[in-house]
């Protein structure tokens, strides 16, 4: 009867995770989310599906996660299996570091990135620590991009994603850091960028919708063999692929749904 804890399955991937990891009875889901107002579909999925659990946290307010980890501890007797970490800030996409209109505005997208993406994730992984090491599996993977990836930066000359791509980075060492600190006891890290994928569609402002298309054929035109974004469900039944085969050799690495350094 393994067990997951998915944060960030409101909708987009989390909610994909959520659909494939329930659709085997044996698994219990337990689904982190910040506002039932976005997860109409998700409680849709927890209709007709008894293995699914829904608990609000946000992964930045840690009161609120040390709530949900006393829920999943209480149903589980105490352990948990597998903690997949999907909720991500990223806010102002398209702005490069000389685009913010003041010091104090790009210091609150940088700090607001990093409460979020780094401190966020990092205070939820502790606190369901505990519960991973009374498990057998000790399993975290936490959801990561290529934009935090230096070399795949630079060939793509994309000098927005500051605050996204800077803590993105900065939590895939945290990540490294936990991993080794916790390889003694078994446990087994990764940090994996889900590719490009179109998570978002048919709720994007048309002014995004035009930037995620612009990004799609500017990647055709210097990566050829760019086939454009995958679905969420390509993206996650590649994701688990790699998690659940994943090793204590490897922990701590970065990697992308492939399994390897292939971002798109
Ligand atoms: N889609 C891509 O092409 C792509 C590429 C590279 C990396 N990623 C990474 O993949 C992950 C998921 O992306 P996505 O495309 O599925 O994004 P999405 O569609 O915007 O979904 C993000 C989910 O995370 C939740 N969330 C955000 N902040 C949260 C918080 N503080 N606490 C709890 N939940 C929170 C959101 O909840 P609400 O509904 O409340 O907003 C939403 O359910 C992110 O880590 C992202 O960086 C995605």
């Amino acid at each position: 009867m393994p067990s997951y804890v998915v944060a960030g399955a409101a909708r987009g991937l989390g909610l994909e995770f959520v659909n494939q990891l329930s659709s085997k009875s044996d698994h219990t889901v337990f689904a982190l989310i910040r506002n039932s107002a976005t997860a109409s579909t998700l409680y849709e999925v927890q209709e007709s599906r008894e293995n699914v659990v829904i608990l609000e946290a946000d992964i930045a307010d840690s009161v609120a996660v040390e709530e949900a980890a006393k829920a999943v501890e209480s149903a589980t007797s105490g352990t948990l299996d597998y903690l997949i970490i999907v909720a991500a800030l990223a806010t102002n996409m398209n702005k490069s570091i000389l685009a913010f209109d003041s010091n104090e505005e790009l210091n609150e997208d940088l700090l607001e990135h990093f409460h979020t993406n780094v401190l966020g994730v990092v205070h939820t992984i502790k606190t369901f620590l505990p519960l991973l090491r009374r498990g057998p599996t000790k399993k975290v993977a936490v959801l990561s991009t290529g934009n935090a990836d230096l070399d795949a930066t630079l060939s793509m000359a994309n000098p927005g994603r500051v605050g996204y791509g800077i803590s993105k980075a900065a939590m895939n060492m945290a990540v490294a850091k936990l991993a080794l600190a916790l390889k003694p006891e078994g446990f087994v890290f990764v940090s994996i960028s889900p590719g490009m994928v179109d998570s978002k569609a048919g709720r994007r402002s048309p002014e995004n919708e035009a930037v995620f298309q612009k990004t799609a054929e500017r990647i055709k035109v210097l990566l050829p063999d760019f086939e454009g974004p995958i679905t969420p469900e390509q993206s996650v039944d590649m994701m688990l692929k790699v998690i659940h085969r994943w090793t204590v050799e490897e922990t701590g690495q970065f990697v992308s749904h492939y399994g390897n350094k292939q971002w798109l």
